[in-house]
C-alpha cells in the first residue's frame, strides 16, 4: 500500500471518496496509511466535506438575514430541498445569497456594484485587467531590496484584517537561513460582510497574481500556494486562465477550502493546506520563520497582494499619499440597508457617510454599522463621521478588520442582530480552546434566552464570559466572537429592556 506523508492528498481523496459518508474514513486510511481516526476528525470538521449531499446552501450572515435568507430556507425546506443555512458565502452585495449544490452562486438579489475604471487607483476593480506584468520587470531590474524599501515607504498594511505591516513580514522571510520558502494568498475570504477578495480575483487576476510573483520573487520563494475558499470556484477559473496567459516562472498552487471560516486565520490554513483540521497553531512561531510545513513563509490577503503592482510601478510614497488618515486606498465592502451594496475602493480613512454615498445612500433611516464583519460588532450612527481606518475604528472600540461594512436600518431589532453575530461565531469557533468553545455556545444561548421572554438576567453574565474567552483563546477568533451582543448592548439599550 502506497503510504502518503499526509497533506493535500489527503483532503482529496477525502473528497473523492465522498466527504464524511460512512465507511469513507477508513477506506482512504487504506489507502493512504493516514489514521481512520484523523481522517474522521478531518472530514467532519470541513462543512463541505461533512455534508456532502447538500442540494442548496442559503446565507444566514447579517445582510442576508436582513434581504429575507430566512424566509428562502423556510420555502425551499418546505419545498422538500436539501437546505443548509451557512454562515457566509461571500457574497453579501447579492443578498440573500445562496450556492447550489455544485457550489455555483444563485443569484436572487442582483450582481454588487464596483466604481467605474480610474487607472489612478492602485487595483482600480473597474479596469482592464492584461497579462503585461511590467511591474514584476521593473522589480527585477531594481533589485529585491529596493522594492522591500518601496513596500515599506508605501506603508503597506496587511489587507487580511490585522493591518500588519507588509514590510515587516517580507523582510522576515528573506533573511532566513532556510531557502525553502513558500508564499501563500489567503483567498479563504469568510469574514461576514466581506467579498472584496473575490472582486479582485474575478475581476482583476492578473493584479494578484503579479503582486504574487513580485512577493515570491523579493523573499525567494519558487512555489506559491493560493488557498482559494472552495464556494470561489469562478475566481477560481479567473486565476487560472490569468495564470495561463502569464506563464510566470514560480510554480502556482491552488489549493480549494472546504468551508471551515477558521481556516482564514493564518496559521489554521497552513494547518488545513497541511491535509489536517484547521485548527490556530500558538505563535511563536511566527509563519514567516516555521510556517508551512515548518519552512519560512509569505503570507498575504489578496488585496495586500493585489496592491504591490502599484507600488513598484509607481513607488511607495504615491501609494501612501493616496490615503487620507492611513496609508493608501482601501477596498470597502458594503452591504446590508444600502442602494447600491458592492466593493468601492477608496482613500483609507473615508466616513460612512461618504461610503453611503458612493454606494447610492441608504435604505431607510439608519440605526446601526457594522464596520468590518461580525468580529467588529456594531457602532451606532454617532460613530457615521469616523474614520473608517485601523486607529480610528480601534478608539471607537471597535476595528477595520476587513473592511466589511455593513448598514442596519431602525427596522432592526438589535437583540435580534447580535443573535445572528452569535450564532456565527457557535458554528464557526474552531473547538481547540476551552473558553472559546463554551463560551460561544453560552453566549448564543444567553441571547437565545432573552429574546425568548426579555428577562435581562439571563444577559447578566455575558461579560464575564467574554472576559474568559478574551483571556484564554489562541486566537482572534475567541477574543472578539461576544463583540456582537457586547457591542448591540452597550450602544443600544433600547433594544435591551
Ligand atoms: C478568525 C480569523 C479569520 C480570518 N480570516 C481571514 C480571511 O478570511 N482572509 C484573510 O486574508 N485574512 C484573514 N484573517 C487574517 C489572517 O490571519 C492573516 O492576518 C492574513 O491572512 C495576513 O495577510 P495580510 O498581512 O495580507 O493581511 C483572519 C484572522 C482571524 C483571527
Ligand atoms: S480561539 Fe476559538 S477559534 Fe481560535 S483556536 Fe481557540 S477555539 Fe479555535
Amino acid at each position: 500500500m502506497k503510504k502518503k506523508s499526509g497533506g493535500t492528498e489527503v483532503m482529496h481523496a477525502l473528497e473523492e471518496a465522498g466527504g464524511a459518508r460512512s465507511g469513507v474514513a477508513r477506506a482512504v486510511s487504506g489507502q493512504t496509511g493516514v489514521p481512520e481516526a484523523t481522517l474522521y476528525g478531518v472530514s467532519t470538521f470541513y462543512t463541505l466535506l461533512a455534508k456532502p449531499d447538500v442540494e442548496l446552501r442559503i446565507c444566514q450572515g447579517t445582510s442576508c438575514a436582513l434581504a429575507g435568507a430566512f424566509e428562502h430556507i423556510a420555502e425551499a425546506r418546505a419545498n422538500g430541498v436539501k437546505v443548509e443555512a451557512v454562515s457566509c458565502l461571500g457574497q453579501c452585495d447579492r443578498a440573500p445569497a445562496a450556492l447550489d449544490a455544485r457550489l455555483e452562486p444563485v443569484i436572487w438579489g442582483g450582481e454588487g456594484h464596483v466604481l467605474p475604471a480610474d487607472p489612478e487607483l492602485p487595483i482600480d476593480l473597474g479596469g482592464a485587467d492584461t497579462a503585461e506584468w511590467s511591474a514584476l520587470e521593473k522589480a527585477k531590474r531594481i533589485g529585491a531590496e529596493a522594492v522591500i524599501d518601496e513596500i515599506r515607504a508605501a506603508g503597506l498594511q496587511g489587507r487580511g484584517g490585522a493591518g500588519f505591516p507588509a514590510h515587516i513580514k517580507w523582510s522576515g522571510v528573506r533573511s532566513q537561513a532556510e531557502t525553502e520558502r513558500y508564499v501563500v494568498v489567503n483567498a479563504d475570504e469568510g469574514e461576514p460582510g466581506t467579498f472584496k477578495d473575490r472582486e479582485v480575483m474575478l475581476r482583476r487576476p492578473h493584479r494578484m497574481l503579479e503582486g504574487l510573483a513580485i512577493a515570491a520573487w523579493a523573499v525567494g520563494a519558487k512555489v506559491a500556494w493560493i488557498y482559494i475558499r472552495g464556494e470561489f470556484q469562478a475566481c477560481r477559473r479567473a486565476l487560472e486562465r490569468a495564470l495561463a496567459e502569464a506563464k510566470p516562472d514560480l510554480e502556482v498552487r491552488f489549493y480549494d477550502g472546504h468551508g471551515a471560516y477558521i481556516c482564514g486565520e493564518e496559521t489554521a490554513l497552513l494547518e488545513s493546506l497541511e491535509g489536517k483540521r484547521g485548527m490556530p497553531r500558538l505563535k511563536p512561531p511566527f509563519p514567516t520563520e516555521a510556517g508551512l510545513f515548518g519552512k519560512p513563509t509569505l503570507i498575504h490577503n489578496v488585496e495586500t497582494l493585489a496592491c504591490v503592482p502599484a507600488i513598484v510601478e509607481r513607488g511607495g510614497d504615491w501609494f501612501r499619499g493616496l490615503g487620507r488618515t492611513e496609508a493608501g486606498s482601501k477596498l470597502y465592502c458594503i452591504s446590508g440597508h444600502v442602494e447600491k451594496p458592492g466593493v468601492y475602493e477608496l482613500p483609507i480613512g473615508v466616513t460612512l457617510e461618504e461610503l453611503v454615498q458612493h454606494a447610492g445612500g441608504y435604505v431607510g433611516t439608519p440605526k446601526a454599522f457594522s464596520p468590518g464583519g461580525a468580529s467588529s460588532g456594531f457602532l451606532p450612527m454617532a460613530f457615521r463621521d469616523t474614520p473608517l481606518d485601523f486607529k480610528s475604528l480601534q478608539a471607537a472600540g471597535s476595528m477595520l478588520g476587513s473592511a466589511g461594512v455593513v448598514v442596519l436600518n431602525d427596522s432592526v431589532d438589535m437583540a435580534e442582530a447580535a443573535r445572528w453575530g452569535q450564532v456565527f461565531f457557535e458554528d464557526e469557533t474552531c473547538g481547540q480552546c476551552a473558553p472559546c468553545r463554551i463560551g460561544c455556545s453560552l453566549q448564543r444561548q444567553s441571547i437565545d434566552r432573552y429574546l425568548a421572554d426579555r428577562d435581562a438576567e439571563h444577559l447578566a453574565h455575558v461579560g464575564v464570559v467574554h472576559g474568559e474567552m478574551d483571556e484564554g483563546s489562541i486566537c482572534g477568533l475567541g477574543m472578539t466572537a461576544s463583540l456582537p451582543l457586547l457591542s448591540a448592548m452597550k450602544h443600544f439599550p433600547g433594544d435591551f429592556v
